[in-house]
Parts: structure tokens; sequence; C-alpha cells
């Protein structure tokens, strides 16, 4: 099993994004895939359809206690025709455990108990086999961030190929530093995802050469283009293959799939 912690103290760099559209691709691949929404604002939630607002088991319930991860877990199917991968019809099922508004209490009402770093690590113990988990993390440090990281042996960080792509990430890496040392030794960074790429602007093709100067293999040969679609399909509560199947961001995400389970074949 991987898990993977995809993370960055920036919002909007597409984290949601890549952890819906990484997580349901690789369910169509035949992947068994857990989405745990740590974002107290649940946009990965409602971006797969589901009403964060109407549920009474999530994500905040079980690190209460009240309840177990199975139980809140939230299982959607999904059935598309990508026309570029020359298969005909592909089926899959990814699971959800979805968050609420509620959690965003969290680091004042978890903030004071014993072993309150590891909530998350505690109650995943009892989830069942996953071949990937991904973590969808706030746009903080914070607590629930922290909790992501003691419970991850993976770190993928999206980063949007725009001017200041790497302001903030020497603070990200010198938390990541502190969770190994004192925390987490398993938590490696492994994945850099290029997003909101536009090859037309130089600007872009400088800045992913920056990425890679900085970070070597780590990053992802695929980079996520700019691409509208991406941004309507969570509206429709689908994923970018059930929205827009024939799109850029189809395409560039399960190409990302493809080459996250060629790296799982050579560690
Ligand atoms: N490649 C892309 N092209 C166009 N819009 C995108 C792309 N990736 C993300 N977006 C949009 O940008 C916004 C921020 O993305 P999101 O995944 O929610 O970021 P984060 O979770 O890091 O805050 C969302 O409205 C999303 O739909
Ligand atoms: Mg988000």
């Amino acid at each position: 099993m991987a898990c993977i912690a995809v993370i960055n103290q920036k919002g909007g760099v597409g984290k949601t994004t890549s952890v819906v559209n990484l997580g349901a691709g690789l369910s169509l691949l035949g992947k068994r895939v857990l989405m745990v929404d740590l974002d107290p604002q649940a946009h990965l939630t409602y971006s797969v359809g589901i009403k964060a607002h109407e549920l009474s088991k999530t994500v905040y319930h079980v690190f209460k206690g009240d309840i177990s991860v199975p139980e809140a877990v939230i299982e959607r199917p999904i059935t598309v025709r990508l026309e570029f991968s020359k298969k005909s019809e592909m089926k899959g099922i990814f699971y959800i455990l979805p968050s609420s508004l509620e959690l965003s209490g969290a680091e004042f009402e978890f903030g004071g108990i014993a072993g309150r770093e590891f909530l998350l690590k505690e109650c995943l113990t009892e989830a069942g086999k996953f071949d990937y988990v991904f973590i969808d993390c706030p746009p903080s440090l914070g607590l629930l961030t922290l909790n992501a990281l003691t419970t991850a042996d993976e770190i993928y960080i999206p980063l949007q190929t725009e001017f200041l792509a790497l302001q903030g990430i020497s603070k990200l890496l010198e938390t990541v530093n502190v969770v190994q040392r004192r925390l987490n030794q398993r938590i490696k960074l492994t994945g850099i995802i290029g997003t909101r790429f536009d090859g037309r602007k130089r600007l872009n093709r400088e800045v992913v050469e920056k990425i890679k100067d900085y970070f070597g293999n780590a990053v992802f040969n695929t980079l996520v283009r700019e691409n509208i679609s991406l941004a309507e399909a969570p509206g429709f509560g689908k994923t970018i293959y059930e929205y827009r199947p024939d799109s850029y961001g189809s395409e560039d995400y399960f190409h990302l799939c493809l080459e996250i389970i060629e790296r799982s074949k050579k560690n």
C-alpha cells in the first residue's frame, strides 16, 4: 500500500484536483483507492458529488471516536470511455473518507490531547486494504497537515508552474524534516506535480526548469496543462474523466496515473 499526502500550504495550486483525478484514474486502472478529505472546506468531498453539509459521518466523527473509518467511507462508482487510451469502456470504484466544516475546529478540539498528531494514523489502521491512499491536505501546516504527515509514507507536492511557484517551499520542507526526525521516519518526498502548465508561455517553461533543478527526479514527466474543464468538473460533481473524457485534463491526469504505476513497479 502507498499512502500519499498531497500537500502545499498555498491554496489553489491543484491539491484537490490532483487527488480527485489521480484517485479516480488509478481506480479505472484497477487499483483500490481511498481518498481522505482532510480539508474542513470539504472541496474534495463536494468535487465528487457528495453534499458534505448533509453528512453525519465524516472524518471529524472518526477523529472524535464516535465511529470507525469503514462507517464513514463512501463508495463512488465510475464508468467512462477514454478515446485516447484505446480501451473501450472502463469501470472503477473509488472510496472517499469525507470531510465536513466541523473539522475546522480540530486545532482547538483535539489540539490539547496526547497523541494529537497521530489521530489519522490510528483511525486508518482499521480502514481495510487499499493500493493507494491519498490524503488531501488543507492549505496550512497546522495539526491536520501534521496528521497527514505522520500517516503517509510519501509526499506529493503540486506546484503551479507560475511566478513564485517555489515561494514557501523551504518552510514546507523544513516542516517535513522535523516530522521525519521526530514523528515519522518513513516519510519521503517522492512526487512533484507541475500544474496549470501553459507551454506557450516562456515563464511557465522556465519555472518548470527551475522546479526540475530544485527537485530533480521527484518531478513527474507529465505536466498538467491549464484546462478549463478541470475547473468546471467539480461543479458537476464529476471527475475529469466523466465530465470531459477527451480533454487535456483527462489525458494529463490519466498519463500521470500511468507514471505513478510505472514508478511503483521500479521501487
Ligand atoms: N490544470 C488546471 N487548469 C485549470 N484550472 C485548474 C487546474 N488545476 C486546478 N484548477 C482549478 O484551480 C482551482 C484551485 O485548484 P484546487 O485543486 O482546488 O487547489 P488546492 O486544493 O491546492 O487549493 C480550482 O478552481 C480548480 O478547479
Ligand atoms: Mg484543496
